[in-house]
């Protein structure tokens, strides 16, 4: 039995200035805006300057997000970043986020599950707030996956965007309507080499080949990680809606990983939801992986669509491979 229950206090965002889009693309790679809308759904994604890093975006998040709640700065006592493009491979990026939100102490630490990464540090924030070891976690996604893109790789080049979101788990107040119900997290490791980077890491670590082989960009069996992103994305949401004897028309929204509109519609018409009852940004921002809900939250919340009280559904997948979803009352 948990000691208290977590809510979503409340959402920001943030992403590059500098948008790209599909026409734009043609210029420099072998592809076409009609393949591009058909077969993702995507027009436009926001592309982050040589100067500009995952914290800089994070941190304006989080302030967004901080200033949008009843939260102050010195009542945030744990910070959780989800992100596999930090700043930096060491420090994690939460400590640099911690140092610019001037919260010295408060423990900071990175989350790498890929697309399905703020799913997981939700579910991370939870558990300490239920058990009472924190109070207001600040949660973030971040991703400026432009920086370890293929530009020679058509297939996954033109999907991706930069971005990042942010909440605040915190505890609810008796008599709070919002509360996040659920969550729920799995991963196959033994599917990990469908998406990944090869080199960085200690297996192979930076030299002149591995910069010169492109090692240092995103791998992408692209069509395999379609029908498994459906699948897992549609069995988690199911499994979490059963346990908690929900059925899928007590759901007001979805808000699912924008990786692409067909996996979306894909999703939604297995589980059998309206697509007015699915949250779908993708042909502004690409796919932003980690901050891909967040966003999306943020910008539903801002424009009065999700509403105190309405019962959502987040589901995401991605490397590892990882899933899962989160059920919330907002
Ligand atoms: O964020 C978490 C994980 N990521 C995902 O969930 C992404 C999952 N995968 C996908 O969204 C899709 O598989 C892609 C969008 C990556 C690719 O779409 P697809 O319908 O699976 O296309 P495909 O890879 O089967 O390629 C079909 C054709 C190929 O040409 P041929 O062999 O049929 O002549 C490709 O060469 O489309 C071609 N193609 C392109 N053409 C124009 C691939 N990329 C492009 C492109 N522009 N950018």
């Amino acid at each position: 039995m948990a000691a208290y229950h977590a809510k979503l206090s409340a959402f920001g965002s943030s992403v590059p200035k500098k948008i790209v889009n599909n026409f734009d693309l043609e210029k420099i790679v072998d592809t076409s805006d009609e393949w591009i809308r058909t077969r993702t759904g995507m027009f436009e994604r926001h592309h982050a300057t040589a100067d500009e890093a995952a914290s800089d975006f994070a941190h304006e998040a989080a302030v967004r997000a901080i200033e949008s709640s009843q939260v102050r700065y010195k009542d945030i006592d744990m910070i959780i970043v989800a992100t596999v493009t930090g700043d930096y491979p060491f420090p994690s990026t939460s400590c640099v986020i911690q140092r610019k939100l001037g919260l010295k102490g408060v423990p900071a630490f990175d989350v790498s599950a890929g697309c399905a990464g703020f799913i997981y540090a939700i579910h991370t924030a939870k558990s300490f707030v239920e058990s009472g070891a924190a109070r207001n976690v600040l949660v973030l996604g971040v991703e400026m996956l432009t920086k370890i893109t293929n530009w020679n790789d058509r297939g996954t080049c033109v999907l991706f965007g930069d971005g990042a979101g942010a909440t605040i788990v915190s505890r609810a107040n008796p008599g709070d309507i919002s509360r996040i119900i659920d969550s729920l997290v799995e991963a196959d490791g033994s599917q990990g080499d469908l998406l990944y980077q090869a080199a960085g890491g200690s297996r192979m670590p930076a030299s002149h080949e591995s910069v010169s082989k492109n090692l240092h960009t995103i791998y992408m069996e692209g069509n395999k990680i379609f029908k498994n992103a459906i699948k897992s994305m549609q069995a988690s949401s199911e499994a979490l809606l059963k346990r908690n004897k929900m059925e899928t028309e007590d759901v007001d929204w979805i808000v699912p990983h924008q990786a692409n509109l067909r996996i979306i519609e894909g999703l939604a018409s297995r589980m059998k939801v309206p697509m007015n009852k699915v949250i779908v940004n993708i042909e502004k921002y690409g796919n932003t992986s980690s901050a891909t809900i967040p966003i999306a939250m943020d910008e539903a919340v801002r424009s009065k669509k999700i509403r105190r009280g309405d019962i959502v559904l987040l589901t995401s997948f991605g490397a590892g491979l990882t899933w899962g979803s989160v059920l919330a009352r907002y």
